[in-house]
């Protein structure tokens, strides 16, 4: 069983992620917007993606930036207006770029109408939309959490999906009256953003919402459920989750799934380093070169083979919710390898606003809109602002972000590298910015980089560096070596290689004698090369 219908726009799909606050705000008051959305819309296409993601854009009393929906049809004022939204939808279009909108699927806002019926006792029609453990509050004060099942944070009550297993008088089974109607209540939100052209929606913590769910058994079905109306009615249309494990995601009918923070960490283990959102220690990725690979490979391999030709992992090069790539320990150059690693994996590549530049994680910035999670009494990790900070446009004001004065800016500009704008890159024909264009026009030239071909790493436990894989299809082979380490690395090629050519490499020789191939590896170095048949 599984899902093989699949718009066509898949395989060649790209996206990039914007978070709405901190993009462009062309009406002053310190909040990105859609109209400078609009205004950016070549600037994104010029970078060679094809589709946006935002983050949740409807209306809300951004306890948790904009992931506590009070309205799931309105986009948020101040980011505009649902006009605004549909002209952002048409203009993409004609450049060929599509627009992923944001669902919170598992929770409200306390501010939703729903919930404020809900509260109400019982009795109300609303009454089971969420799941109550009990009635004791005073309505004038309200309910809290003791009163209710959250999603996440207190003001994200968790609405009533049901239970694969019931323990308590209040849980209710999944095919009950409320579980079933807040099911039918997301085809709703589906259906009148498809119907306005907007073509996918990631899911947040897509397998939250039904409770003690053993191997995520009813949460499949639920979106399995989804899936088969969408394929009926939106086809079109694509679902990608927040749910990082892609086994179970594609098979409950997403058809991309996010690898970064869930599965066994693998992506962490690669990229994470100290300082930032997560306590990872000694990375893949840093100069140090004391870790290894061998947990990334072994679980990638096991999910891609689970997943392959029935929908895409992506692996982003950062988001929202944790550090860019451009973080603690990790300098400038160090970046570069990160790129070629992540555009050139099988699957939908996410490109997260601002790590084209290179923008820096910003370690000072202020706590905003929820931004930081508790994970433990004066624990610095989990500070997520550093991470959605102002995008950096030019070297004036505010770095071209917004008029308004620094004071009211959502979060404030991360001027610690001024180097970094996108008018500074645009100028450098070296610069990170035309790098990685360059990393995707190569992408898109030869399919056996694209996200449909084969992966297989060559490394092999005794050797933890460089890192070497081949990614091939019928017509083509490519092998690269990618050295993300300060230390020098030698790899040489197990099979014969007749003749080769470079696509693209940095700080590396490449020997060849008697048919075998030696990739010489310096500091922070790649290489890109296709064997020619
Ligand atoms: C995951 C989202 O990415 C994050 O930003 C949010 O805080 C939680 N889900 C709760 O909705």
């Amino acid at each position: 069983k599984g899902y093989f219908m699949k718009p066509e726009f898949l395989k060649d799909l790209i996206m990039y992620q914007i978070y709405p606050q901190t993009y462009l705000d062309t009406d002053g008051d310190g909040i990105g917007n859609f109209q400078g959305v609009i205004q950016k819309l070549d600037y994104i296409k010029s970078l060679g993606v094809n589709a946006i993601w935002f983050n949740p854009c409807f209306e809300s009393p951004f306890f948790d930036a904009g992931y506590d929906v009070s309205n799931y049809y309105k986009i948020a004022p101040r980011y505009g207006t649902n006009e605004d939204m549909i002209e952002l939808i048409e203009k993409a279009r004609e450049k060929g770029i599509r627009i992923f909108l944001d669902l919170v699927a598992g929770h409200t806002s306390i501010e939703h109408q729903n919930f404020k019926e809900s509260m109400k006792g019982p009795d109300n029609e609303y009454g089971d939309c969420y799941i109550w453990k009990n009635r004791d509050y005073d309505l004038e004060t309200g309910p809290t959490p003791d009163n209710y099942i959250q999603n996440f944070f207190p003001e994200q009550p968790a609405l009533n999906y049901g239970y694969a297993r019931i323990k308590e008088d209040y849980e209710q089974p999944v095919d009950a009256p409320w579980p079933l109607r807040n099911r039918e209540e997301l085809k709703n939100i589906l259906k009148f953003w498809f119907d306005l052209g907007v073509s996918g929606f990631r899911v947040d913590m897509a397998a939250s919402l039904v409770k003690y769910d053993d191997d995520e058994v009813e949460n499949r079905k639920l979106w399995q459920e989804i899936r088969s109306w969408m394929d009926e009615n939106y086809p079109e249309s694509i679902l990608i989750s927040e749910w990082g494990y892609p086994d179970h995601a594609i098979e409950a009918g997403f058809h991309i799934d996010f690898m970064i923070h869930c599965c066994k960490l693998s992506y962490t283990s690669l990229f994470f380093n100290e300082v930032g959102t997560w306590d990872g220690k000694a990375c893949y990725f840093d100069a140090r070169g004391e870790s290894s690979a061998d947990y990334f490979i072994e679980e990638y391999t096991e999910q891609w083979n689970a997943i392959k030709g029935k929908g895409f992992i992506s692996m982003p090069t950062a988001n929202h919710d944790f550090q860019r790539l451009n973080c603690g320990p990790r300098t400038f150059e160090q970046l570069r390898p990160a790129w070629v690693f992540l555009m050139t994996q099988a699957g939908v590549p996410t490109i997260y606003y601002g790590d084209e530049i290179g923008m820096r994680y910003n370690e000072k910035a202020p706590t905003k809109e929820g931004s930081k999670l508790f994970l433990g009494p004066d624990s610095p990790k989990g500070e997520r602002s550093g991470s959605r900070t102002p995008m950096q446009w030019t070297s004036g004001k505010n770095a071209g972000f917004s008029d308004a004065p620094e004071e009211d800016l959502y979060l404030p500009v991360d001027l610690s590298d001024e180097r970094i704008s996108v008018e500074a890159q645009e100028k450098d024909e070296n610069s990170l910015l035309n790098f990685a264009r360059n990393l995707i026009k190569i992408r898109k030239a030869n399919s056996a980089l694209g996200s449909e071909s084969e992966v297989e790493f060559l490394n092999t436990k005794e050797q933890a560096y460089p890192l070497v894989y081949k990614r091939y299809n019928d017509e083509q082979c490519f092998i690269i070596a990618i050295n993300p380490s300060a230390k020098p690395a030698d790899y040489t090629l197990d099979s014969p290689v007749k003749d080769y050519s470079v696509t693209l490499k940095e700080n590396c020789d490449i020997d060849s004698k008697d048919n075998s191939l030696t990739f010489k590896m310096k500091e922070f170095s790649f290489a890109i090369i296709e064997l020619n048949k």
